[in-house]
Parts: C-alpha cells; structure tokens; sequence
C-alpha cells in the first residue's frame, strides 16, 4: 500500500543492542575513524564532483575524463570522455606486479571438484574467450546472455564481454524457458553462452535444453556456446552450437581490450518487480565499476591477503557486484561456490570457510534463519576462525537471526555488515563501516560516502527521528542505473515521479536518534491496522525471536473491524504445532510490540514462498490470507508446490 500525502509508517520495534567494533579491527581498517567518516561524507555531499573524481583515480584509465558529472536525476552521464575497460581494471593491471600469481578466483564444484585461477590464468581465459565471441560475430555494443551454473566460466565470459563492449544479460540458472525467451527479446540478444547442465543437490539441472526451448520463441539469437560441466547429453545444432571447449582449443590468448566510452553500458540486468514484465535493469562502464570497487574497500574492508567470500549467485546483483567486478577491480581473492549450502550436508559452507580459511564472508538472512534451522551442530563442527568479517544483503536481518550470526558464526569477535542496496543502485548504499560503526542488529547503519539518503512522507517532506516513510536518494551516485532497457519513460516513472528531486528505492524506513537506517521492508508490505501504518517486518521479527520460531512472513487482510487484520504465516523449527502455541505466539507478539501489532491469525506452514533469490513472496500470502485464487505471476517462484501446500492448509 504506497503511502499517501503526509502519512508515515508507525514503528514499534524497540532495538537498543550496540556492538562497537574492537580496537584492533579499527586500528587495521580501511576506514579507521568517525571524523575520516565524516570527512567524505561531507565532501561527497558539497562536491561531488571533486569527490568521484578523487576516487575515479583508484581506476585505470586509457583518457582521463573531461567531466566527472553531466546533468542531474534521472539523467546522469558520469566521467564523459573518459576512456576505460573494466575487464582491463578486473585483470591487465594486477599483472604488472607480483599479483599476477595471486588467486583470482577460488572455486569449488558441488560434487567437490576444485579449481584455482591465479590473475594471469583468468587473464588468459578471458583474452581467449573474447576472441571466441568475435569469431563468433559479436561486436561492440551487441548483447550475449548468459544463462550458467556458477562456474569459472560464467565469470570468464562476464569479463570477456566486458573486455570488447559487448553487453551482458545474466539469466539466473533457475529461470524457465520462458523466462529466457523473454528477456532475450526485450534485450535483442545475438548470443547465449550455457552450459549442458549445473549441478544442484546432486541433481542435474539441464540448462542447455532450456535454451533450445527459449530459441524458438526469441529469434535474435544466432549462436550458442555450450560448456560440458556435468557430461549431461545435449543436442548441438550445426552452425548455430559450439562447444566451449572446442571453440577455447585454438582461440588466441591475445586481446586488447576495448577503450569505451564511461558510459558504454555494461551489462543488463532484469529484475522482476512484483507486477508487469520484468525490467531490464542497465548500468554503464565507469560509474558502475568506481561504485563497487570503492563499496568493496570501504564495506568488506579488503586487503591484500583476505580470501572474500559471498555466497550469492552471479545470476544477481549482488554476484555481479561483489562476487567479480567489485573484489577482482581490487586484486582481491573471491572465493565462488556452485551448489546449495545442504549438500550433501548442513555443513558445506562452514567446510568451505574452514578449507579456504576464508577471512570475509557475505552471505543474506534467508540464508542465516536456514543455518539457524538446521541447528548450531553444524558451524560448530568446523573450525571459524579465520573469519574476520560479516555481512548480509537482501532482505531487512531479524534482530534475533542477527544475533545468531554474530555469535554462532562470527563468535562475538566479528563485526556484521547489513548491507542495504538494490539491482538499481548497483553497489551498496547504505551500511555500517566495520571498523567505525557501533552497530546495532536489524539497522543497516548510515549512508556510505556519495549517498545522500532521506526518509520522507509521501509529499516528499523529511520526516524526524523515528518516523517510518518512504526512504529515497536524493544525489546522483555514479554507479546509479541509467535507464530500463528499451523503456526510458518506465524508467522515469517508476523511480522519479514520486518524489520531486529524489529517486524512489520503494522501501519504507526510519531514522533513530543517532541517525540510524532502519529498513522496514517494501513499501507494498505496509499493513493498515485500525488507521495505523504498520511494519510487517516488525511482526516477523518479533515472532523469529520466539524460541520455537524459524521464519515468518507477515501480511495484511481486509478485516471488518481494523480495516486490515495481521495474518501470519509462521514456519517453526520443529514440530507441527498446535493451538496452544498459537496462543503462545499471539502473547508474545502483545508483549512484544504492543496490542495494535497483536495477530489475527497464524497459520504454520512447513515452508514459506520465495523468489528464487530468496526474498519471501508476501503478494502470494496476501491472496491466500484473504481467501482469493492468486491472479499473481508466479514464474519467479522457487518451489511452486509451496502454495499448494499452504492453500490445503487453508481453514
Ligand atoms: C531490495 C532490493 C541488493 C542485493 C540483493 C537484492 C531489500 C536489500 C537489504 C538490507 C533491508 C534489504 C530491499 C531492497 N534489501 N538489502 N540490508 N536490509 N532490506 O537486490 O533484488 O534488487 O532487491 O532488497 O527491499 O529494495 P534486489
């Protein structure tokens, strides 16, 4: 329910648990001080331009730029005449220096198999492919999707379009056919590179046949690149298949890499919004690789001998940003992980961090109430200590599943990045600085240097301390998306008409007193209760740090009297349940935040609906609340039999 003129969004959740960062950490951090905090903070703000320009010289360039900054929201052009490659950023410049041999990329297969690419070896694989996908036919400017398991491959034939212009499309491997056909239509793509088959719970997930399915109704592309990772069988279509391997045996090693313009699109990425068809998400060369290069050194405080690892898959935003382009523009070491963190058991993660003694892990909060499912045997079996640093993404983190973390996983020695961003914003926005910030579970903190965040009504008036609203950008940052593809007034529309002067995140927020971000979710998530702007978050987080809990989604549904009533949907962490705890559970909700937030109805469920990036469907529940047969787009589903599930539940 989007917020009309002059309202705000209520908030009950009281949060006063503060963890300083130690001194030790502090005294190593990129960023060591409050006042150096505040220093670019300021300066970011009053002159941006100087600022991004400062920080644009982290960068290689071919020709510096002429002006840091053109125009202003929604149409921003950043680093105009400037010349650059971030495939040359990502690989070229770490080998002028001992680099070279340093891993570039740790990877480990589902079923074990392991690989390590040192700078030179990704360097060379990349030279190689690029040469491929000009043999090919690609150029400049065209777009290849790429539609893979997490594979070394996947992040080869990221760089290599990069490294000659080409644009790419990443479809996460879980996507239909349909779902293929779709967006390499919106985008025109002229290529697919996939695989035969990824592998997922010891399981075989065909990719290829998929592709075959998608070609039929998506007539732009013309080639299919194919790489063999399970052995899975495929049908190879003459003159329009290739082998990866076959086509990699004499390709060359040697590749200039293209000098772009700043502003030469990158890559496409497609979001699915929880209406319409799916948005074609594009950012552009520069702004974009400045953006995550400086969010990875500022956030995950990277140096030269961390091993970074973040668990998500390339197919997001957050893979493309802070598994490749944002640790390897830095030299860093990013660990990449193919299958699912439960096989073949509970503990795969915490073996990988134990095997790599990985320092820096990132992961998101459906993942974290997962581990906390699964029960604290598992992380305790392996040996946590070379972690150093924490973070999350996705969703807002519970309080209690943030507690779990730092004490389970980080062992109360580690601080905990709640990274707030979007597949818009490109690189993250809002989050503490680990070695400065006091955080205080549930907050992702302050906004980063360049971000100029505000919480406002819905007539675009700042609101105070407190005060829940519509949380926008209210500056231009570089590594912004600069338009939806093929869709420009969408573009304008979706994220600039709201508020006059700012860009719309579409998330409902607060600031407390010490000017910390609390995110309360999607602003459709807002529930009204007896004229009262509710959080569903807030319930969910109440009922996760009910001991029997493991995960709630919370929704709102026409109620005679209140207007909305409280549904919730509660997933436990044993058992079935029964009335009593239903009981149970409604109390401590009361107790909790308060009569106004006490629940109508809750219902167990064994397993809640999610996008398959984790992110509970609560459109889904909202229908199955109030009783309606779901109209809803259900393609981005994970596991449709969830909703079937629930709706035989339905009393
Ligand atoms: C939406 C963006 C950005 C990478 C992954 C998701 C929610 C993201 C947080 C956080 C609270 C968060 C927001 C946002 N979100 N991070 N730390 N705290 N909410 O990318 O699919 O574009 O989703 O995810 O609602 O708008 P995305």
């Amino acid at each position: 329910m989007p917020l009309e003129s002059g309202d705000s969004i209520e908030s009950l959740l009281q949060e006063s648990r503060s963890f300083p960062p130690s001194a030790s950490f502090s005294a190593d951090a990129n960023i060591k001080s409050e006042e150096e905090y505040q220093q670019l903070w300021n300066r970011a703000k009053d002159d941006p331009a100087g600022f991004w320009g400062d920080m644009a010289e982290n960068l290689d360039w071919f020709r510096k730029w002429d002006n840091v900054l053109e125009g202003d929201m929604p149409d921003t052009k950043w680093f105009q005449g400037g010349k650059i490659n971030a495939s040359y950023n990502c690989l070229d410049r770490h080998l002028e220096n001992w680099r070279k041999n340093k891993a570039a990329i740790i990877w480990e297969g589902e079923p074990g198999d392991r690989r390590v690419l040192r700078y030179q070896d990704l360097h060379r694989e990349v030279c190689k492919f690029s040469n491929v996908l000009k043999r090919l036919g690609v150029e400049t400017g065209d777009r290849v999707t790429l539609y893979m398991p997490m594979i070394p491959e996947l992040a080869i034939a990221m760089l290599a379009c990069a490294r000659i212009g080409a644009v790419h499309s990443i479809i996460f491997g879980g996507f239909s056919a349909d779902a293929i056909a779709d967006r390499n239509n919106d985008a025109q793509a002229k290529l697919v590179v996939t695989a035969d088959a990824g592998w997922r719970r010891g399981k075989e997930l065909p990719l290829k046949a998929a592709v075959d399915a998608s070609l039929e109704k998506a007539p732009s592309v013309e080639k299919v690149v194919v790489v063999r990772r399970t052995g899975y069988d495929v049908d190879m279509v003459p003159d329009r298949d290739y082998w990866y391997h076959e086509m990699m045996e004499d390709a060359s090693a040697d590749c200039d890499p293209v000098e772009l313009d700043s502003e030469h699109p990158l890559f496409i990425l497609y979001t699915s919004g929880s209406t319409g068809k799916p948005k074609g998400v594009l950012h552009t060369t520069a702004g974009y690789l400045l953006g995550t290069t400086m969010t990875s050194k500022w956030v995950f405080d990277l140096k030269e001998d961390d091993t970074y690892w973040c668990t998500a898959d390339i197919g997001w935003i957050t893979g493309h940003s802070y598994i490749c382009y944002g640790p390897l523009s830095n030299g860093a070491t990013t660990v990449m992980y193919e299958g699912a963190p439960n096989w073949p058991d509970e503990g795969r993660f915490w073996e990988i961090v134990e095997r790599y003694q990985v320092n820096i892990f990132y992961t998101a909060p459906t993942a974290i109430r997962a581990f906390i499912k699964w029960g604290d045997q598992w992380p305790q079996k392996y040996d946590l200590s070379s972690l150093r640093l924490l973070g999350t993404v996705g969703e807002p983190i519970n309080p209690e599943a943030w507690m779990w973390y730092h004490r389970t996983i980080g062992q109360e020695r580690c601080p905990i990045v709640d990274t707030w961003w979007q597949t818009e914003t490109g690189g993250i926005m809002i989050s503490p600085l680990p070695g400065i910030t006091a955080t205080k579970p549930g907050s992702c903190a302050r906004p980063l240097p360049g971000v100029v965040a505000d919480i406002v009504s819905g007539d675009g008036t700042s609101l105070g301390p407190n005060q829940g609203g519509l949380l926008v950008m209210r500056q231009p940052w570089p590594h912004m998306l600069r338009t939806l593809y093929g869709d420009h007034d969408r573009f304008v529309r979706t994220y600039f008409s709201t508020i006059e002067g700012a860009s719309l995140a579409g998330d409902g927020a607060r600031r407390d007193e010490d000017g910390f971000i609390w995110v309360m979710g999607r602003v459709d998530d807002v529930i009204n209760v007896s004229g009262h702007r509710l959080s569903t978050m807030e319930v969910e987080s109440s009922l996760v740090a009910h001991a029997a809990v493991a995960e709630a989604a919370v929704v709102g549904f026409p109620h005679e009297r209140k207007g909305e009533g409280i549904c919730c949907f509660v997933t436990l962490k044993r058992g079935d349940g029964d009335e009593s705890l239903k009981q149970e559970l409604i109390q401590h909700v009361r107790r909790q935040i308060g009569a106004l937030a006490q629940p109508d109805q809750i219902r167990f469920a064994p397993s809640l609906p999610k996008t398959r990036s984790g992110k509970i469907m609560r459109r889904l529940l909202r229908d199955i609340a109030a009783g309606r047969e779901s109209t809803q787009d259900t393609t981005t589903l994970e596991d449709l039999s969830v909703l079937a599930r629930l709706r035989a539940d339905d009393e």
